[in-house]
């Protein structure tokens, strides 16, 4: 074991992420009743050019005059390419109260961008006597953000979270394909056999090594690690497999960019009874075998040793954490 441990993530439920474009405050009551742990309002790539200041009006008016109940509220700002991300930070710092709890830094390069929109953040902040300070969440997006992963993770204490958003990074990358995230039909493995016969096909994954690398980049510097949108939301089965396999890899959380998806992020990131009742008798069963002077056992019929114990706990964890 390394000398430094690893950070723990902040202690808030993560599970789904729902979207609503700035464009649209009529649907912003709605999100602020889902059942969604983070709500994202966008003034990113869901807002038309001409639409930006319109959305940054209805935004601000919305964090100070909606009940949010206990919703981690975030805005989207605007990429740091675009002539729009410095007013973003401006306007919603400066004429927005404290109910606003996170800023959503799109298409992360490097740290230094990072670094740019704390030192803007920092200085509003002190010049209106915020009392809140503003936490960030960034989005994994292009080839230079996959890159410079790490440095991203370490960039700012303000940093609680990153998402892989699949659709920019397929561009970034010239990926072959159009649809939001998901099983691409062109990734898969085929197997040996004559040509022309009937050769069975597996598919992969091809968002398995990004979602890693986000994953250990999180987890090391402790952030949340959260998967992006699904774009075809009448597939609820398509957004079942790619949450599960995501929250296989460790992910905590998954987008919704349709209040339809809430539930099913929900479903998939919440441990179930079953899955808690066994970690915590996994628990139990380890503290037995130590007081034996065991440092493993057997639980239904399988080997559990020390290493079952972290896996344990990160399942209790989830759950109380949800819980409370
Ligand atoms: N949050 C909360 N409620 C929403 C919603 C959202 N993001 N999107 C739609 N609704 C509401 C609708 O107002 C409607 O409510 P009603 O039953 O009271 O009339 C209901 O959910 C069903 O909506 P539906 O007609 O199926 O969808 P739509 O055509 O109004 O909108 C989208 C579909 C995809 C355009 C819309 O969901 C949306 O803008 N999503 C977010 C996109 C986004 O932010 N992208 C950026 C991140 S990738
Ligand atoms: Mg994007």
């Amino acid at each position: 074991m390394s000398f430094i441990s690893q950070p723990r993530p902040p202690g808030r439920p993560n599970r789904c992420q729902l979207f609503g474009p700035g464009t649209r405050p009529e649907i912003f009551p709605k999100m602020a009743n889902s059942k969604a742990d983070v709500i994202n309002l966008d003034l990113e790539d869901s807002v038309a050019p001409p639409d930006k200041v319109r959305a940054r009006t209805n935004i601000i008016e919305a964090i100070n005059e909606i009940d949010w109940n206990d919703k981690h509220l975030s805005v989207r700002i605007n990429g740091l390419d675009t002539p729009y991300w410095y007013k973003d930070i401006v306007e919603l710092l400066e004429k927005s109260g404290d109910r606003l709890d996170q800023i959503m830094i799109p298409k992360a390069g490097n740290a230094s961008d990072i670094y740019a929109v704390d030192a803007l953040v920092t200085s509003i902040e002190a010049a209106r006597g915020r009392r809140k300070r503003i936490s960030f969440e960034t989005i994994i997006e292009t080839s230079s953000g996959l890159l410079n992963l790490n440095e991203i993770a370490a960039s700012s204490s303000r940093l609680q979270a990153m998402s892989l958003g699949a659709a920019d990074f397929a561009a970034s990358m010239g990926m072959q394909t159009t649809s939001i995230g998901g099983t691409q039909e062109g990734y898969y493995m085929i197997a040996d056999g004559e040509p022309g016969s009937n050769r069975a096909i597996s598919l992969s994954d091809p968002w398995h090594m990004v979602t890693v690398s986000l994953v250990a980049a999180c987890r090391a510097y402790g952030l949340l690690p959260v998967d992006g949108p699904f774009g075809d939301f009448s597939d609820d089965e398509g957004f079942l497999a790619q949450a599960r396999r995501c929250a296989t890899l460790g992910m905590a959380g998954k987008w919704a960019i349709h209040p339809k998806q809430v539930a099913l992020a929900n479903r998939v990131f919440t441990p179930s009874p079953e899955q808690v009742r066994e970690a915590r008798e996994i628990l139990q069963a380890m503290k037995t075998a130590e007081a034996e002077g065991l440092g493993a056992t057997v639980y239904k019929g399988r080997l559990v040793d020390i290493a079952s114990i972290k896996q344990a706990e990160v399942i209790v964890e989830q759950a109380e954490r949800i819980a409370n």
